[in-house]
C-alpha cells in the first residue's frame, strides 16, 4: 500500500477550532446559493496521525467543518470536532457519561428535519447547522443501533434507504425509513461471510448491495493494522438486489473486484438494472508477507447491466479517467441521469482535479488543480429553480500547498472548465476528508 504523510499537508490535523464571520470572496456568489456546505473527515484529537497509511486515516477523530453562503456573502467558516465519548476523553472527561461511543467521521446527510453526521457502521449523531452536536438521532429510531455513512435518499418518495455491514452473522442488515424518519422495512439479509461494503445503490424500485472482494478479518488487528480489512482471492464477488420494501435477495456473481463508492443505479426496463460505479480490480491485498498491503490500482469508472431474467451481468469500463469521490445531482438518484462529477485520481497518492463526464456521449471536462495542491470531493447543488440535470454548482475545497490554506471554489455545473464562479479563501485549512453535503438555507 501506498503510503503519505499523513500529519503534513492536505490531511494533517487541524488543531483549533474556529468561528470566523465575513469571508473574503474572489468573483460573485451566486445569490440563489444560499446554505451552508458541511464537510466531514478524520482529525485526530490529539492533533497527530499514529502512522502513514489508510488505516491510521480513516478511523480518526470526527471533525465537521461548515462554510455558510447568504445571498452573495460567505457569512461564516467554522469547525468542530463533533461530541462523543472519545471527544470527551480528551477535552472534558466530566461530559464523558452523557456521550456516546461512536465516531461518524464519513459522511453528512439531511433527512426528516434532522442533520446527521454518519460513521462507518456506527450510530449517526444529530447536529445542527452551525455544527453543534446534539446527540443520538431524534427523529430516526430505526437506526440508533448503527448504518452506513452511504444510505440513499430517494428523491421522489423521500424514503432513506440503509443497510448495516456486521462482522457476526447473518452479516447484513436492511433498512428502509419512510419520509417523516419512521422505519418500515428492517430485515436482517445472511451472507456468507462478512464483507466490507462501505456503499449500495438504488433504482426506484429495488437496492443493490455489494459483498465483494474485501472483507473482515479480525487477525489484521494483530498483524499491526488499525482495520479488520484485507483482500480474499477465494471470495466470489456479488452483487445483491432486493425489492426496495424487502423479499428474496438474489445475488449476480461479477469479476473479483472492490467498490468503494457507487456512483448512481436505475432500472432501464422491468428486467434490467444498471449500476455504476468506481472499481478497483484489487484493494487491500496482502502481499507475501501478510502484514503490508499492495499498492493498490487506481479506481476506474464502470458500469454492469443486470439482466434479471437471465441473470447474466455485463461488466464494463465506462471512461478512461481515474476517479474517486463520485456525486451526482441527488435529484437523478436512483433513476436515469447524464452527469457526473468526481475528484480525480492521477496517482495513488494524489486526489487532484475534478472531472464532470457526461455518461450519453462520453465528454470530459475538467477543472484543473495545480500539482502540489489537491481537492475534496465535488458536491453538486442543483439551481433550486431549475430541473435541469447540470444546472447548479460543485463546490470544491481545495487545499493549497504554497500556503498551506483551502479555499471553496464554486464552479459551474455545466462547464467546469471556465473560469471558477467564485472563490472563497480561507485563512486555514480544511483537511483532505471523506464527505460532505450542501445543506440548503431552510433545512
Ligand atoms: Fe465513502
Amino acid at each position: 500500500m501506498t503510503t503519505i504523510n499523513l500529519n503534513s499537508g492536505a490531511t494533517a490535523a487541524v488543531l483549533h477550532e474556529v468561528d470566523l464571520a465575513d469571508l473574503p470572496v474572489i468573483g460573485a456568489i451566486p445569490q440563489d446559493l444560499n446554505g451552508v456546505l458541511v464537510r466531514n473527515g478524520p482529525n485526530p484529537l490529539r492533533g497527530h496521525f499514529k502512522g502513514n497509511d489508510v488505516s491510521d486515516w480513516w478511523p480518526e477523530d470526527a471533525m465537521l467543518h461548515g462554510i455558510s453562503l447568504k445571498q452573495g456573502r460567505a457569512t461564516n467558516y467554522r469547525n468542530r470536532w463533533v461530541r462523543t465519548k472519545r471527544w470527551a476523553d480528551v477535552y472534558d472527561f466530566d461530559a464523558s457519561p452523557t456521550l456516546l461511543n461512536t465516531n461518524p467521521n464519513v459522511n453528512v446527510l439531511y433527512h426528516a428535519g434532522e442533520i446527521l453526521a454518519l460513521a462507518e457502521g456506527g450510530p449517526p449523531l444529530a447536529i445542527t447547522t452551525e455544527l453543534e452536536t446534539l446527540g443520538a438521532a431524534r427523529c430516526h429510531p430505526g437506526l440508533a443501533n448503527g448504518m452506513t455513512a452511504h444510505p440513499k435518499v430517494d428523491p421522489q418518495t423521500g424514503e432513506l434507504i440503509s443497510f448495516r455491514a456486521d462482522w457476526k452473522k447473518p452479516f447484513l442488515r436492511y433498512t428502509v425509513t419512510d419520509k417523516k424518519g419512521m422505519p418500515s422495512v428492517d430485515i436482517d439479509i445472511e451472507m456468507s461471510s462478512a464483507s466490507m461494503m462501505h456503499d449500495m445503490a438504488i433504482t426506484a424500485t429495488r437496492s443493490i448491495f455489494l459483498d465483494l472482494n474485501v472483507g473482515y478479518d479480525l487477525s489484521m488487528l494483530s498483524r499491526g493494522h488499525r482495520m479488520p480489512l484485507r483482500w480474499r482471492d477465494d471470495h466470489k464477488a456479488k452483487l445483491g438486489i432486493i425489492p426496495r420494501n424487502g423479499g428474496d435477495v438474489r445475488w449476480f456473481e461479477i469479476t473479483p473486484c472492490f467498490i468503494q463508492h457507487v456512483v448512481n443505479a436505475y432500472d432501464a426496463d422491468e428486467a434490467t438494472v444498471v449500476l455504476d460505479a468506481v472499481r478497483y480490480p484489487r484493494y487491500f491485498r496482502l502481499e507475501e508477507d501478510g502484514l503490508r498491503f499492495e499498492a493498490a490500482p487506481l479506481g476506474v469508472l464502470w458500469r454492469y447491466v443486470i439482466d434479471l431474467d437471465s441473470g447474466a451481468v455485463l461488466e464494463k469500463q465506462l471512461a478512461d479517467i481515474c476517479i474517486e469521490l463520485p456525486r451526482i445531482n441527488e435529484g437523478r438518484t436512483g433513476r436515469p441521469y447524464r452527469f457526473l462529477y468526481a475528484a480525480e485520481q492521477p496517482t495513488n497518492t494524489e486526489i487532484r482535479g475534478v472531472v464532470r463526464y457526461e455518461l450519453e456521449s462520453g465528454s470530459i471536462q475538467r477543472y484543473r488543480v495545480p500539482e502540489g495542491d489537491s481537492n475534496s470531493e465535488p458536491v453538486f447543488v442543483a439551481r433550486p429553480t431549475s430541473s435541469v440535470e447540470d444546472d447548479g454548482w460543485l463546490l470544491v475545497c481545495v487545499y493549497r500547498h504554497a500556503t498551506d490554506t483551502s479555499d471553496l471554489v464554486i464552479l459551474d455545473g455545466k462547464n467546469i472548465e471556465s473560469t471558477p464562479i467564485a472563490t472563497v479563501p480561507l485563512p486555514g485549512r480544511i483537511p483532505a476528508g471523506f464527505h460532505g453535503a450542501w445543506l440548503p438555507k431552510d433545512c
